[in-house]
């Protein structure tokens, strides 16, 4: 049985905006006193685990570490089949230093050239880590298709790139309240919701 959490707040272990406010949004529900490592200038650790697992785990320790307080983790990427699974683990620097992920679509899109597999999912591990060194994880994927040109202006990172499975439009395109229903960080959460939150 994962841990409850009983405790009046945490800090989202992220310097990504879009992510802390997709993680803040998805908990709000839970009236929790949310703070995030960015809003904290706590020093971003190295991701040097070799799994999404290790390094959502390695990034929610050090949060717990800098803040004194329990500290919920993601660590995502986007997968691709024709690639073998790349950027996979590196899909945040794809981007380079300047973090334009206009250039990491473009990569996607090079290295895939004709290949005519172009499957991908999106993969998100949420880690909970407790200043007593507990941690609870969970994974959520979505799968879908990578796309070219990009289309949408909504969203971060890759979402212009990945139309989901049974979907017309791509995650840069759908609605936030709909990327939110249905992503794969929405799959983990709903997993560490009836883990760690709800009444058993
Ligand atoms: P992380 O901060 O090391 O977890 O890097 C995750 C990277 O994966 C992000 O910078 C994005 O490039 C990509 N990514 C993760 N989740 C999403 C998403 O929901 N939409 C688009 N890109 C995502």
């Amino acid at each position: 049985m994962p841990r409850r959490f009983t405790e009046p707040g945490l800090v989202v272990a992220s310097h990504n905006e879009g992510k802390v406010r997709e993680i803040a949004d998805l908990l709000a529900p839970f009236g929790l006193d949310i703070t995030s490592a960015g809003q904290l200038n706590l020093p971003e650790p190295e991701e040097t685990g070799d799994t999404f697992i290790a390094n959502a785990e390695l990034k929610a320790k050090a949060a717990v570490e800098g803040a004194n307080m329990p500290a919920l983790a993601d660590d995502s990427g986007l997968a691709v089949e024709g690639l073998s699974g790349d950027p996979g683990l590196y899909s945040a620097r794809w981007a380079g230093a300047a973090r334009d992920f206009n250039i990491a679509m473009a990569l996607v899109q090079e290295k895939l050239g004709d290949n005519p597999n172009r499957r991908a999912y999106f993969i998100s591990v949420l880690s909970l880590a407790w200043p007593d060194g507990h941690v609870e994880s969970f994974e959520g994927r979505i799968y879908g298709t990578m796309v070219w040109p990009p289309r949408g202006d909504k969203g971060f990172g890759y979402d212009p790139m990945f139309q989901p499975d049974g979907y017309d439009v791509t995650f840069g395109e759908l609605d936030y309240d709909e990327k939110q229903r249905i992503s794969h960080r929405a799959v983990a959460f709903q997993k560490l919701i009836d883990g760690c939150f709800r009444e058993p």
